[in-house]
C-alpha cells in the first residue's frame, strides 16, 4: 500500500507524512524534497529560473513515478492534486489511499505567516490579513480537488500523535 497525503500548504504534511512512515514502518517520500533533488535546484529556483507552468509538468511527471512506489508514506505538494488529471491518478491507483489533512483559513494563516518565505506563492504577501485572503480563496478553489481523498483528517488544535492516532485507525 502507498499513502498519500495531500492537503494545503502548511497543514502539517511532511511532518505527519515522516511520522506515519516511522509508526508504519514504510519508506517516506517528500514529493517537494524528491523533485529538488532530482533537478538539482530548490522549488524556489525552479518557479523562478522555468516558472510555475514547468514545475507543475515536471510534478506531473515525479508523482507518476511515487505513485508506483509500495509500502511508502507520499507527502505531496499542496497544489499537486489541482493540476491536470493528477488527483484523478491518484484515486485510480488501486493500492494508494490519499488522506486530506484538512486545516481551517486562520489556522493555515497562522502556520504559513512565519514559513511563507520559501514558497513562491505566498512570498509576496505582506500582511497577515493578505495572507488570510489569499489562503480563504486559493483553499475555495482547491477543496473540491482536496474533498476526493479516500478518508479527511482535521488537523486544527490537535497535536501530531492525536492525527497520527486518528490516520492509522480510518485506514486500517
Ligand atoms: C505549492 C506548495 C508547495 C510547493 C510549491 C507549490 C502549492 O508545497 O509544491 O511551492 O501550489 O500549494 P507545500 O505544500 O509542501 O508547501
Amino acid at each position: 500500500m502507498t499513502i498519500i497525503l495531500i492537503g494545503y500548504m502548511g497543514s502539517g504534511k511532511s511532518t505527519i507524512g515522516l511520522q506515519l512512515s516511522r509508526i508504519l514502518k514504510f519508506d517516506f517520500v517528500d514529493l517537494d524534497a524528491y523533485i529538488e533533488k532530482n533537478e538539482g535546484k530548490s522549488i524556489q529556483e525552479l518557479f523562478k529560473s522555468k516558472g510555475e507552468i514547468y514545475f507543475r509538468k515536471i510534478e506531473y511527471q515525479y508523482l507518476q513515478n511515487v505513485l508506483e512506489m509500495e509500502n511508502t508514506v507520499v507527502s505531496l505538494g499542496g497544489g499537486t492534486p489541482c493540476y491536470g488529471k493528477n488527483m484523478e491518478l491518484i484515486t485510480t491507483t488501486n493500492h494508494a489511499k490519499s488522506v486530506y489533512l484538512k486545516a481551517s483559513i486562520p489556522q493555515l494563516a497562522e502556520r504559513l505567516e512565519n514559513e511563507k518565505h520559501d514558497r513562491p506563492l505566498i512570498a509576496h504577501l505582506k500582511s497577515k490579513d493578505e495572507l488570510t485572503e489569499f489562503i480563504g480563496k486559493h483553499l475555495f478553489e482547491r477543496s473540491m480537488f482536496y474533498n476526493k481523498a479516500s478518508i479527511t483528517i482535521s488537523v486544527d488544535k490537535r497535536s501530531v500523535n492525536d492525527v497520527l492516532e486518528n490516520i492509522v485507525m480510518e485506514l486500517f
